[in-house]
């Protein structure tokens, strides 16, 4: 098993004080800034666009995760990588041609991941696991921070590391939502080895760093 990497969402920051936030997570040992993209319409939120991404990149040295939940991601593939964006993560959900989607964004010469949401089984994913370098198991349902983990999202996250291991070795297995000192290891435990946390970083009373130590420890 890979080294376990910590991305956090900047979901959970201080909008008005990001660069500030997103360079405490970087001080504390963050491996990628996880950032999440949402239009109100694939998702019942609506956060940021290109923009804030490009306000972003000069801020950080640490790679800029794209995490679309939007309708037509294709359409912004382009404006996010011009903005900085280092990697997308796609939805398997409402796209009827991810397929597509994932070669234009390889194609772009960015990292790429599908996402499946929690009700989503495993089993869509091993068609198309030989194209992506990373697979996200959303735990909990896509939209908003702070929600609880959902459990039974820890078998599939099982059944998709062993898929991992059978079709496409070297795979990154992430996980998002409701990820804290307490789920970490769980998820850990059933394969998961990229932990995306936001209020469990941004929100902690005691700060950034100590928050991220804690979580490092747990996973
Ligand atoms: C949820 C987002 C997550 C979210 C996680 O739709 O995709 O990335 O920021 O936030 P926490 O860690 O607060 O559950
Ligand atoms: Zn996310």
């Amino acid at each position: 098993m890979p080294a376990v990497e910590l991305a956090p969402s900047i979901l959970a920051a201080d909008f008005a004080r990001l660069g500030e936030q997103v360079r405490e997570a970087e001080r504390a040992g963050a491996d990628r800034i996880h950032v999440d993209v949402m239009d109100g319409h694939f998702v019942p939120n609506i956060t940021i666009g290109p923009v804030v991404v490009r306000s972003l990149r000069p801020v950080t040295r640490l790679p800029l995760e794209t995490h679309l939940m939007i309708s037509d991601p294709d359409r912004y593939l382009e404006p996010f990588a011009e903005a900085g964006s280092d990697a997308f993560l796609v939805h398997w959900e409402g796209n009827n041609n991810l397929h597509r989607t994932v070669q234009r964004a390889k194609a772009l010469g960015k990292r790429v991941g599908v996402v499946i949401n929690p009700a989503t089984p495993a089993e869509v994913l091993e068609e198309i696991l030989p194209d992506v370098d990373q697979v996200l198991v959303m735990t909990v349902n896509p939209g908003f921070g702070h929600q609880h983990f959902i459990a039974t999202t820890l078998p599939k996250i099982r059944r998709v590391r062993e898929m991992i291991g059978r079709v496409k070795p070297g795979c990154d297995l992430e996980v998002d939502g409701g990820i804290d000192a307490k789920t970490a290891p769980l998820v850990v435990e059933a394969g998961a080895n990229v932990l995306v946390a936001g209020a469990a970083v941004f929100g902690a009373a005691d700060g950034v760093a100590a928050a991220m130590t804690r979580l490092r420890a747990a996973a």
